[in-house]
């Protein structure tokens, strides 16, 4: 299947600070994917040079096989939320989304629709965006990237600030949308947020992409992915593991570990439970990285 989304050798430099390194990957359509990495790491950077605000210094993008500055009325084609806090404060909920729709040529009774699929009531939707929570603004965000009914949706971290039954409500909503063929790219720093919620993973560290494959691929740890172990005892825990045929090495205080953290639960519950006063196995923490 041709890609929705095509990233292709993306960098780009702040002077000598290389914000993204060379970042390419493809999102389909059909399908969440995906775009993990910490604070730092590109996210946005890369967003923004796919959608034309920030100029990468070379590569290519292409959406539905265009580049975003060829796309008319790109609304229609491509829904974006980079930063839900970036709306006209002085305008209502209301007046954001009908802005919107007068400019990609939409019925105004789509404003409605669309207030309704995100949850913000009337009351709330004549609120000045200053006055707005964080949640609500992701809401806006949301209603507003699909205002135009778009084949593909840019979201940037669209889960910050919503409680836990918005994220719920959020997954189904994108969970619907991708099933009705439409491709969804969408970051997180929060593994579990994106776990809930993707289909596919493209993990972004330092500027470059560090693993990518489906969900449970990149979860069972058949991609290289190493998991960081800490306990109360990590010298007994690393001999225990090295016994066991996973590759273990110091990280710090802590270990790295070649393997899930399934893999290293059960060492350490298999030995945890033989002797309780030798059972130091506190927290095993996941990461992904290409080594
Ligand atoms: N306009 C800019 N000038 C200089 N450096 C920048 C600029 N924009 C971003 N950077 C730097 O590029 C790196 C990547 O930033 P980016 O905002 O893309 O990260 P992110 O993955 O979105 O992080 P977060 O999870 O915090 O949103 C950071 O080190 C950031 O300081
Ligand atoms: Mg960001």
């Amino acid at each position: 299947m041709e890609p929705m989304i095509k990233v292709e050798n993306l960098p780009k430099k702040y002077g000598e600070f290389v914000a993204v390194d060379d970042v390419s990957f493809v999102a389909q359509p059909g399908r969440v994917t995906g775009f993990l990495g910490p604070n730092g790491a590109g996210k946005t950077t890369t967003m923004r040079m796919m959608v034309g605000l920030t100029a990468p210094d070379r590569g290519s993008v292409t959406i539905g096989g265009h580049d975003y500055h060829d796309i008319p009325n790109p609304g229609r084609h491509i829904g974006v939320l980079l930063d839900a806090s970036a709306q006209h404060a002085g305008r209502t909920g209301r007046e954001v989304l009908s802005l919107g729709a007068s400019v990609m040529g939409l019925p105004s009774s789509r404003v409605d629709e669309m207030l309704a699929l995100v949850s913000l009531d009337d009351r709330e939707a004549n609120r000045r965006v200053r006055n707005f929570s964080l949640g609500m603004r992701q809401r806006l965000g949301i209603a507003h990237a699909l205002l135009g009914d778009p084949e593909v949706l840019i979201l940037d971290e669209p889960a910050n600030g919503l409680d836990p039954a918005g994220i719920r409500w959020m997954r189904g909503l994108l969970k619907g949308y991708a099933d009705r063929g439409g491709a969804v790219l969408l970051s997180s720093h929060l593994l579990h947020e994106v776990e809930q919620i993707a289909d596919e993973m493209i993990v972004i560290g330092q500027g470059r992409i560090v693993a990518r494959g489906d969900r449970e691929t990149l979860l069972a740890g058949r991609v290289g992915s190493s998991s960081q172990v800490n306990s109360l005892d990590n010298e007994l825990l690393h001999a225990k593991l090295e016994a066991s045929g996973l590759g273990v090495e110091p990280a710090g205080p802590a270990r790295s570990v070649k393997g899930s953290t399934e893999a290293v639960g059960r060492v350490a519950a298999d030995n945890g439970s033989s002797s309780p006063s030798s059972a130091p196995w506190a927290r095993a923490s996941r990461t992904c990285s290409s080594n």
